[in-house]
């Protein structure tokens, strides 16, 4: 099947070469299967992750509409506002960032100043704090508008980057697990956190397409299945339309792994972000990684994988926020 279209869409060059994709040997060894990982942790601006994946698209966009000023929201320690201030930077644009302490009064010192807060002001991005972002798009429409009046032409750019346009550099990734496992590696289930949804909807249309007997995992970090599922189908449904393609690939979630709640660690996680220290000297998350990997692990144990083989972990960044939970984890 071919991915054509994904070339119409204006793209910036942000990443060059694709990421690896390595054996981890020792990882392999302790849990008895294959385990490879893509280190999209390892994207080269301002210690990297996933986003810059969708900000090569949704940045195009961007200049193409003229744009001075990237609008956008998460939480404190939102990789994802770290990855677009950083690249509002190199492109000599402005950036205004809503962040929310989903954490409230549990948050430590470091969570306030410290990972990736702190880089944001290395950036210079302008902050606006707020309570609760719970209705992220009007949210932010409202702050485009305030940017409008002062006379700045802003572009916003969804919670996670995850549109449809910023969805398409997942597309991309699963290229580049097709072209790099073609011929040597058979693989039988990818691995991710899925937050946003845009990673995992990419990976679902652009995996469906190329490597249609890989099973694709999305571990939850912040919602139970029946809040998860219609974000992700969505999102897989809009991006399929994009590509003029048919998206039928049933989305597979798994929602154990995140309690209490999204941006809180858990013990598993935090044993799966030490395994990998310890075993590889790899970097996990406290937030995302470190739980998509205890999912990964205790779905092995539980034989929750459809088939024997290899399994490729998507290493989507954010050790950032390591920092910021200093000393609570
Ligand atoms: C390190 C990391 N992994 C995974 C994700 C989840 O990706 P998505 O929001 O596309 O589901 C995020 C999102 O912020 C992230 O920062």
């Amino acid at each position: 099947m071919s991915l054509h279209n994904l070339h119409q869409f204006p793209r910036l060059e942000l990443i060059g070469l694709p990421t690896a994709l390595e054996y981890l040997p020792r990882l392999s060894d302790y849990l008895g299967r294959d385990i490879f990982i893509k280190r999209d942790d390892a994207t080269p601006l301002a210690m990297g992750g996933n986003k810059l994946r969708k900000l090569e698209f949704l940045a195009a966009d961007a200049l193409r509409e003229g744009a001075d000023v990237l609008v956008t929201a998460g939480a404190i320690q939102s990789n994802h506002v770290r990855q677009t201030a950083a690249v509002a930077a190199k492109l000599g644009l402005k950036c205004v960032a809503l962040l929310e302490n989903p954490l409230g009064d549990a948050a430590v010192a470091n969570y306030h100043s410290n990972g990736n807060r702190l880089l944001l002001d290395l950036f210079d991005t302008e902050i606006v704090p707020v309570d609760v972002l719970d209705a992220p798009d009007r949210q932010l429409e409202e702050q485009a508008t305030r940017l409008e009046a002062q006379g700045f032409r802003p572009y916003v750019v969804p919670v996670g980057g995850s549109n449809a346009l910023g969805a398409l550099g997942y597309v991309e990734c699963a290229q580049e697990i097709a072209s790099q496992s073609e011929g040597v590696l058979d693989i039988a289930a990818v691995v991710v956190a899925s937050g946003s949804a845009g990673t995992h909807a990419g990976l679902a249309v652009g995996l469906e397409q190329l490597l249609p007997d890989t099973e694709l995992v999305g571990v939850t970090v912040s919602r139970k299945v029946a809040d998860q599922l219609p974000k992700v189908q969505q999102l897989q449904q809009a991006l399929a339309e994009k590509l003029e393609l048919k998206a039928r690939a049933p989305i597979t979630l798994w929602d154990d792994y995140f309690s209490p709640q999204y941006g809180v660690p858990n013990e598993e996680g935090m044993e799966a972000v030490k395994l990998l220290a310890r075993l590889e000297g790899i970097l996990l998350d406290p937030v995302y990684t470190g739980k998509a990997m205890a999912g990964l692990i205790d779905g092995l144990s539980q034989k929750r994988f459809r088939r024997e083989g290899p399994i490729v972990f998507v290493h989507t960044g954010g050790a950032p926020a390591l920092f910021a939970y200093h000393p609570s984890v």
